[in-house]
């Protein structure tokens, strides 16, 4: 009988995808996976470090699997990802259930050294070298990855086209934890794509941190990220394509002609603004400016006139004044983002921001994001509103989360990413729609998402 895992997962999409390659890769060696950490033999914490709450919870979770290992001295622990990369060898003192310690060019190697330090009860082993070009994984993919709640549908998936960061923005961890910009050959990211696409993935994400700089490193081949897009987009049987993260320095022409020229690329774009005020984004070293970004914006709209847009902001960066942040909720307004994740300034290790001053204090940054989602909230509710009447089409993941009684509803996604639930009666409830398409009216909008009735077959 093969050992029990249980993973964590923390962070990007990034760690998403590592987490959802590791189990795949477990699984092929005859582990099983747990149904909680109660009843695993390894628990995997696949951690973020991008802030200092999602690394607390990392020390909360290490803490909290003591109590659970005390009396199960054979169960373990592995510790991967941004906080692993950052903290490895001081996580293997404090916590000496940790047996392995992984950063992101690591995880090749992880299964291997999982089943090493199962072996062997008193190793502990570190995989946290970074390496010149970027490590290719083995073909994991017979089993299923095991289920977790950022689970894409059954016809979706994340692949890797690159990894690590170059930019150092002043207030970002990200080029410490993840190394040097390291592109994947090309070759490699089409092989991984043709075989999702045969095993039924209609849906994919290519991710990096900024897949715009992709192959400007030695790894590219030569090929620059348009052209991989293009050569993706061409893979018979791909419906929808898309990408993130890009960087709006980086955005090359071809890459927003793509958007007019590629029908199956999806009229989506995830461009983090991180602010509106020209004198932060100076300091925050993003090297473009709020006329630079509205440019950038400008062409999308006319190469996708659907395009949908959306970003990251970060308020209460140091220095940042009500003036700056007026200029941010401005910038908001104009480009009238669908959606955006927003965040106070944290202060990361090791980032050149933590030397910038003045600090802005915890009540007022608490204030600006507040007001900030309370914009965001009344632009979402318009934009949705706006799609009632519209016909879509939707990929369904799977049921909705939320069901109602004489009706049975399926969550899906439109082109553009937004979260679309159809209800069907109970007298014609369809058969497994999770991974079909299918045409559907837009009836209804709700605050995140939106309400439509069939208008056509599924296929
Ligand atoms: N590579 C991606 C994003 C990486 S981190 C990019 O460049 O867009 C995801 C988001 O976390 C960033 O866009 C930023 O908005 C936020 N972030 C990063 N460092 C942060 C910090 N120190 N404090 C608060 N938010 C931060
Ligand atoms: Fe961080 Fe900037 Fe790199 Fe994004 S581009 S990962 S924000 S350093
Ligand atoms: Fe977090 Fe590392 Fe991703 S810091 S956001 S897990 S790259």
């Amino acid at each position: 009988m093969g050992k029990r895992f249980y993973i964590v997962t923390f962070g990007c999409q990034m760690n998403v995808n590592d987490s959802d390659w590791l189990s795949r890769a477990l699984l092929a060696r005859d582990w099983r996976e747990a149904s909680g950490e109660d009843d695993a033999d390894l628990v995997v914490l696949n951690t973020c470090s991008v802030r200092e709450k999602p690394e607390q919870k990392v020390h909360s979770a290490l803490g909290r699997l003591g109590t659970l290992f005390r009396d199960r001295p054979e169960a373990f622990a592995a510790v991967g990802g941004c906080v692993a990369q950052q903290l490895g060898p001081e996580l293997l003192r404090r916590y000496p259930f940790v047996r392995l310690v992984f950063g992101t060019d690591g995880i090749a190697e992880t299964p291997n050294a999982l089943e090493q330090v199962a072996r062997e009860p008193h190793l502990q082993l570190q995989l946290l070298d970074f390496l010149k070009a970027y490590p290719e994984r083995e073909d994991a993919w017979d089993g299923p990855a095991a289920e977790h709640e950022d689970s894409p549908g059954p016809a979706q998936c994340f692949v890797n086209i690159m990894q690590g960061c170059d930019n150092f923005c002043a207030y970002c961890i990200v080029p410490y934890t993840r190394g040097r910009q390291k592109s994947r050959h090309p070759e490699a990211v089409l092989r991984e794509c043709r075989r999702q696409i045969a095993r039924g993935v209609r849906d994919i994400t290519l991710l990096g941190q900024n897949v715009n700089s992709y192959g400007q490193d030695p790894g590219g081949a030569g090929m620059g990220f348009a052209e991989l897009l293009h050569a993706v987009a061409a893979l018979p049987g791909l419906e929808r394509l898309r990408f993130t993260t890009s960087h709006p320095k980086d955005i090359a022409p071809e890459v927003v002609r793509a958007f007019g020229e590629l029908p199956n690329l999806c009229p989506h774009l995830h461009l983090p603004l991180q602010s509106g005020s020209d004198a932060v984004l100076r300091r925050m070293g993003r090297k473009y400016d709020t006329a630079r970004y509205l440019g950038i914006v400008r062409d999308l709209q006319e190469a996708r006139p659907d395009i949908v847009l959306g970003t990251d902001i970060i308020v209460g960066f140091p220095g940042e004044t009500d003036e700056d942040f007026e200029q941010t909720l401005e910038m908001m307004r104009t480009v009238r983002f669908e959606s955006s994740f927003s965040f106070k300034y944290s202060d990361r290790p090791g980032v050149a921001a933590v030397n910038m001053k003045p600090k802005v204090g915890s009540d007022v940054a608490g204030q600006r994001l507040a007001r900030l989602q309370e914009l965001q909230n009344e632009i979402t509710s318009e934009a949705l509103k706006s799609r009632v009447g519209a016909l879509e089409t939707v990929l369904f993941d799977g049921p909705s989360k939320v069901q109602s009684p004489g009706a049975v509803h399926w969550r899906g996604r439109d082109a553009a990413g937004r979260v679309v639930n159809v209800p069907f009666a109970s007298s014609q409830i369809p058969s497994d729609l999770a991974g079909k398409m299918m045409p559907v009216r837009i009836m209804e909008a709700k605050k995140h998402s939106l309400i439509g009735e069939k208008a056509g077959e599924p296929w």
